[in-house]
């Protein structure tokens, strides 16, 4: 499987600075690197515009990192579908853990997410992960079971799907997971995968909390990890495109 490699921006640069990154990644990436790995950048929503455009000759993907289940309407604040697809959007991020935990993102409605974006032919990355305590309390696999079911409970068909496994505690900590805690993570996400999904066997899942150039490597190997999801280290198209080359 190809590896794909993420990049979270956050709501971080200007309208100049996401162009300018954009264009030195565009430039830092040979073509024949395509053939391993896919690129997507996760801009905030209103950097999509410059950054779909800027990468529109090039093969990386240009996705959004949050969007309201609608095609347009009433709902202040938010971002509809039929504007997501204007931009030039491919890909969405769904269930991120500052999303859940910071703007008090539901369940119901990540799983309304998944949905929407599936139905209207973008891919959605689903993020799912267990907070500190979870992992002390022994809770691991189930928090990621029940987030999994509830996510797409109405989409057990699902073949356009890609799945991050984004322990809570390494996200912008500088804390990432051990080999070993990767590993069994996403055994267990592959296993619920193959167990309830027909395609469940070809669903990229990536890791994603601090991961950093000197760190990647060792992660790409691992079983099961088809590619990361990178914060803090996406932001500088030098440093991303080391991960990207990892
Ligand atoms: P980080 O963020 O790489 O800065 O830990 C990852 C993410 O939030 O997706």
């Amino acid at each position: 499987m190809k590896k794909i490699i993420a990049a979270n921006w956050k709501t971080y640069k200007t309208w100049e600075q996401a162009q300018a990154s954009t264009q030195e990644l565009i430039n830092l990436l040979p073509q024949d690197i395509f053939a391993d790995r896919d690129v997507i950048l996760f801009p905030s929503p209103v950097l999509l515009k410059i950054v779909a455009e800027t990468v529109r000759k090039s093969r990386i993907a240009c996705g959004a990192q949050n969007f309201y289940p609608v095609e347009e309407g009433a709902f202040t604040g938010e971002t509809g579908m039929a504007q997501l697809r204007d931009m030039g959007c491919t890909h969405v991020l769904v269930g991120h853990s500052e999303r859940r935990h910071i703007l008090h993102e539901e369940e119901q409605l990540i799983a309304q997410k998944v949905h929407f974006a599936l139905r209207s032919g973008l891919t959605p990355v689903l993020c799912i992960g267990e907070t500190l305590t979870e992992r002390k309390q022994g809770q691991v696999e189930a928090v990621l079971a029940r987030q999994l079911q509830s996510a797409l409970a109405q989409d057990k068909d699902a073949s356009r799907l890609i799945v991050a496994y984004e322990p809570v505690w390494a996200i912008g900590t500088g804390e990432v997971a051990g080999p070993n805690e990767i590993l069994a993570a996403h055994a267990s996400i592959r296993q619920w995968l193959e167990k309830n999904l027909p395609t469940g066997a070809n669903i990229p899942v990536l890791y994603g909390g601090s991961v950093k150039p000197e760190n990647c490597s060792q992660i790409l190997l691992l079983d099961n990890v088809n590619g990361v999801l990178v914060g803090g280290a996406s932001l500088e198209s030098e440093i991303f495109s080391k991960i990207v080359f990892a």
